[in-house]
């Protein structure tokens, strides 16, 4: 399957964990897994992102994150903001050959969690919890075989 039409993004990946900075620039410590900011490499294309929405290519259906925002947490009644979300609008795969490996969630394009999954143990979603209640939230998934895949939306 060609990947010519999909959208790219910019990042700093780090190399040990395969964190991405998309603040525009490297930290001085990876927020993951604290290499230092020698670790980091700039790179043009590390990101996927949609290209055209009303016409989803099948590799974007999917890699690109779905989020949804649930303003009523069940867990916290009050002051909780629930972020869930999955790869992607197809069902993405989770074997031991092909699967998503993690996902990084940032709020204004600073990293705030990562969630690692295994493969064919958990299914390719996850959820947060959040104490903000405005920003922009970006989710960057992993897949062993893809690459990584970012979807970002308003809270
Ligand atoms: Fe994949």
């Amino acid at each position: 399957m060609t990947e010519e039409s999909e959208g790219i993004m910019k990042g700093y990946v780090c190399k040990v964990c395969k964190f991405i900075s998309i603040n525009g620039s490297a930290p001085d410590k990876c927020p993951v897994c604290g290499a230092p900011r020698t670790a980091f490499e700039e790179k043009e294309d590390a990101i996927k992102t949609l290209k055209d929405e009303n016409n989803l290519t099948e590799l974007e259906k999917k890699h690109i994150p779905v989020i949804t925002v649930v303003k009523k947490c069940g867990l916290i009644p009050e002051g909780c903001l629930d972020v869930h979300v999955k790869m992607g609008e197809i069902q993405h795969p989770m074997q031991a050959e092909h699967y998503i490996a993690h996902i990084d969630f940032y709020i204004d394009k600073e990293f705030i969690s990562r969630v690692m999954l295994t493969p064919e143990k958990l299914n390719p979603a996850a959820a947060l919890h959040l104490k903000a209640s405005s920003g922009r939230l970006a989710a960057i998934e992993l897949c062993n075989l893809h690459g990584a895949w970012i979807k970002e939306t308003e809270l």
